[in-house]
This record gives structure tokens, sequence and C-alpha cells, in this order.
């Protein structure tokens, strides 16, 4: 058994008087593929944020390969290792590209080394890797403000790769893409998964893809962990079929 990349106790959150996490104990093993699940307004999202520095918690404990990172901002998080693609595109639509994951690459890099000599020749390296391991090398010249709606997330996947994290938040990652662009982007979510050992915790709507994507499945709902558990054992929950998979008939 590997140990825990992730560990977090007793994560609580409230905006104003309303509890939106509620003493959250999770935990991930390092080279997991997992899926947050549950309702809108679930606190989907929040955990995430709480995860990565955006907002921070009233009470509990988040441990990182070790080493605990509550309450660190955001830049501090990545630093150490885990990085985020957004809900909402972070992609600079009038450049290209290329220039997208080499700004991602070199923000990372001013983090991590101090300048030197070497640094332009690191970062071009850097920027081709990422880019040919998100399928991306042959539209690297486009404007990414043009891209499709798919080649943009494998855009943000680039991004998010930049700083070579161990665990990747994603958080609907295929929100608003054709069938055929979320089949393409949630293989190359399991390839990153695969070949980089990258542990990977995604949030999603469509039950299909949470149950061929994910090996572990949590259900939140009102801010609480309700099931945790394989894809078949949540399915088989009958608080998990009341509260949430009853409506999506399964
Ligand atoms: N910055 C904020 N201020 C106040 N309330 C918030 C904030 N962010 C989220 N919430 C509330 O927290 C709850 C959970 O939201 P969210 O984490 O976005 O859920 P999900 O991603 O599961 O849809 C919602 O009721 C939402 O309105
Ligand atoms: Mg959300």
């Amino acid at each position: 058994m590997s140990a825990n990349i992730l560990e977090v106790a007793g994560l609580e959150k409230h905006f104003g008087g309303v509890h939106v996490t509620c003493s959250i104990n999770f935990a991930m093993q390092e080279g997991e593929q997992s899926a947050i699940i549950g309702p809108n307004g679930a606190g989907k999202s929040t955990f995430m944020n709480l995860l990565t520095g955006y907002h921070r918690p009233d009470a509990g404990k988040v441990v990182f390969a070790g080493e605990e990172i509550t309450g660190l901002p955001p830049h501090q998080v990545a630093r150490r290792g885990i990085s985020r693609a957004f809900q909402v595109s972070s992609i600079f639509g009038r450049m290209t590209v290329a220039e997208n994951v080499r700004a991602a690459v070199h923000a990372q890099m001013r983090a991590t080394f101090r300048l030197f000599a070497s640094a332009h020749r690191i970062g071009v390296e850097e920027t081709g890797r990422v880019l040919a391991l998100c399928g991306m090398e042959r539209k690297r010249d486009l404007m990414a403000g043009e891209l499709a709606q798919g080649d943009k997330k494998r855009l943000e996947l680039a991004i998010a790769l930049a700083g070579r994290p161990r665990l990747l938040f994603l958080d609907e990652p295929t929100a608003g893409m054709s069938i055929e662009e979320a089949r393409s982007t949630m293989e190359l979510v399991d390839r990153l998964n695969r070949e980089l050992k990258l542990t990977v915790l995604f949030t999603e709507h469509d039950m299909g893809i949470v149950f061929n994507h994910a090996r572990r499945l949590t259900l939140l709902h009102r801010g609480a962990i309700i099931v945790q558990g394989t894809p078949a054992e949540v399915r088989a929950n009958e608080t998990a079929q009341k509260v949430y998979l009853g409506e999506h008939h399964l």
C-alpha cells in the first residue's frame, strides 16, 4: 500500500453564518484518480479552494506529502506540487498556445529557481515537454482564443502541468464540451495519471464520465461527506441514491 499524498482532517469553512464544509476528513493515495460528486452548491469547488489556498479554512488541517500546508497562499501551495485547473478559463486568448505555456513555465521557474544563464533554454525545453504531453505541439502557434473548447481545456491542462505538480485538481474539466471533446479530455487526464503517476481529483456532473474515470468517489452533500468508496459501492448506497444518484437514474 502506498502512502497518502494528501490528508485532510476536520476541515471547516463558513461564509457568514453558513457552514459550507463541515468537518471534512479526506485522504488520497499517491497515483490515484478520484472524483468528488454532489449536487450544485454541495461545496465541491469550495473544498478545492480550501486545499489550494484560495480560501482559508476556519478549522482543520491539510497535510500534503507529509508537510502541513493549511492556510498557505495559492503560490506556496503550487510550489509544493499542487496544481489546479479552474472551472473558468485561465487562458490568455491573445497569446499563442506556446506563449501561454511558456508564461506558466516561467512563473513556476521564478518561484522555484534563481534566474541563471540557462533559464531561457530550460524554459523552452519545459514548454516543449508540456505541449508534447498534452498533444498540443502542432497547435503551438495558434492563438489560444481561437481554439475549440476541447483544445482550450488541453491548453489549461498544459498550463496546470507547467510546475510539474504531483497532485492535480480539476473542477468540472468537461463543462460545456461536446461528448467527443469530453471523451478526449478525460482520455488525456487518464494518460497523465498513468504516465506521470500524477494524483488527480476531479469534480464532474456526468455520471458516465465519473464511473468510467474515477477509481474512488466521494459524495459531498451540504458540505459533508455522505459516502466514499468505489463507484460500485457508491452506486449501491441508499443515501447516495436518495440525495444525488437517483436524479441521474443510476
Ligand atoms: N465566496 C463565497 N461567499 C459566500 N458563499 C459562498 C462563497 N463561495 C461559495 N459559497 C457558497 O458555498 C456553497 C457551496 O458552493 P460551491 O463550493 O461552489 O458548491 P459546488 O461547487 O459543489 O457547486 C454554496 O451555497 C455557495 O453559495
Ligand atoms: Mg463548483
